[in-house]
């Protein structure tokens, strides 16, 4: 019986999915980078992407962090080669291959992604991985690929889940297992891969995401709204303990520079990107993008929380008065940095009332002592000292978003 039981149980393991842990060379911290996909859609090709890669060093964003140059879907042939079965790039868009850009784009000190399928196809119809795992990896391997996005569409009928996975763990459902497969054959190249798994917050993913890769998609696809920015930042609260290092809820790609988002929704959208420790890849055509929005992206304070390498954990909601009340989504959030604690303040509503903390409801302050509120911002300290007993209030603009440090003095 118990023999009967291990057999079933290895054969069923075989069958149904490998697994192997993600990769501890690579992906501790939320990825920096940029994305093809929100500035071009399927429109790519080499010349694009290598003048994202020169502005990375142009613009400075690499001195500040920025390093993922990552390629999304559409730049493959729509068929696999007939003799190797691996997938080919198209040479009209890649006249030196994969292989070709990414030697260029490591040449500038930077790192190189792609995109694939956990299905039969992408979601533009291009060649997907599911059932060709481990020859794709081998493939990103050679080529020298560093980041994987890997994407839901094109999932055949058979592969649907149940309504409730195998013993109650979303880790033994279908979805899980199609990203598992590619888990295990990326842990087999010697090359430490980052893996993205692009899932649309589908099947928990954020009660497994990170037994099978270093970030997983909360959502559908970002649009330039604040509508966008609001949900988001409620999916993401709702699950931010299984944010830490080598595991984060993933916001997706960068709006900053798309739409008609205003200055202080971009701020609001890097801000919350930032302190919730969600992977920050800029989806724009860089060189359209006004000094205003560069000083956003490239806040050296917002960055350092963000990549903070002593502190794993997100920023959390904190209750910022007695008579608080309770929004959606919060507006108040706290977190501890190498630097000491933060207050996070978000202005989501039309209310005009003035935000207002208690500093000693701040997770971590405690109760005695005197602060000085430091802007990261504006990297100045506001002026006077506020004792822990001390509530402070400060006038946030429209959708705006203040980012404290609190200074003990
Ligand atoms: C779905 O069918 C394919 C092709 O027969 C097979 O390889 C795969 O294992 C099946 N998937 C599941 C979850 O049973
Ligand atoms: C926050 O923004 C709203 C508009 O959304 C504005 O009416 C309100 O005055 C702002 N609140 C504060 C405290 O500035």
């Amino acid at each position: 019986m118990i023999a009967n039981t291990l057999l079933l149980l290895g054969i069923s393991s075989i069958v149904r999915g490998q697994s192997a842990p993600p990769s501890t060379l690579t992906g501790k911290l939320p990825a920096l980078g940029w994305n093809t996909w929100n500035a071009y859609g399927g429109n790519i090709n080499e010349a694009k992407i290598l003048a994202a890669a020169n502005q990375f060093v142009s613009l400075g964003l690499k001195d500040v962090g920025y390093q993922y140059v990552n390629i999304d879907d559409v730049w493959a042939n729509k068929a696999r080669d007939s003799k190797t079965n691996r997938i080919v790039p198209d040479p009209a868009k890649f006249p030196n291959g994969i292989k070709g850009l990414a030697d260029k784009i490591h040449a500038l000190g930077l790192k190189v992604g792609i995109y694939s399928d956990a299905g039969t196809n992408t979601c533009a119809g291009y060649p997907g991985s599911l059932g060709n795992e481990d020859i794709d990896a081998a493939t990103f391997n050679e080529w020298g690929i560093d980041y994987l996005k890997y994407d839901n569409c094109y999932v055949p009928g058979n592969w649907s889940d149940a309504s409730s996975p195998p013993g109650g763990d979303w880790y033994n459902s279908n979805s899980a297992i199609r990203f598992r497969r590619m888990g295990a054959a990326l842990a087999a190249q010697p090359r430490p891969i980052q893996y993205e798994l692009c899932i649309w917050g589908q099947a928990n993913v954020w009660d497994w995401g990170a037994r099978v890769g270093h970030s997983w998609r909360m959502s559908g696809d970002s649009s330039a709204t604040w509508s966008y920015i609001t949900s988001i930042i409620n999916t993401n609260v709702a699950h931010i303990s299984s944010t830490k290092f080598y595991a984060h809820n993933d916001m997706d790609m960068m709006e900053i520079g798309n739409g008609a988002l205003t200055l202080q929704e971009q701020r609001t959208h890097f801000a919350a990107w930032a302190f919730l420790k969600s992977p920050i890849l800029l989806g724009t055509d860089l060189s359209k993008l006004s000094s205003a929005q560069l000083a956003i992206i490239k806040n050296k304070e917002l960055l350092a929380f963000n990549q903070d390498p002593n502190v794993g954990t997100a920023a959390v909601p904190f209750k910022a008065t007695s008579s608080a009340p309770t929004t959606s989504p919060p507006e108040y959030y706290s977190g501890a940095s190498s630097k000491g604690t933060h207050v996070f303040i978000i202005n989501t509503s039309s209310s005009a009332a003035t935000k207002t903390f208690t500093l000693s409801n701040v997770p971590g302050l405690g109760t005695s002592g005197n602060y000085k509120i430091h802007d990261m911002w504006t990297g100045t300290d506001l002026s006077g000292t506020y004792a822990a007993t001390a509530s402070f209030s400060v006038n946030v603009a429209p959708h705006d978003t203040v980012a404290y440090l609190l200074k003990k003095v």
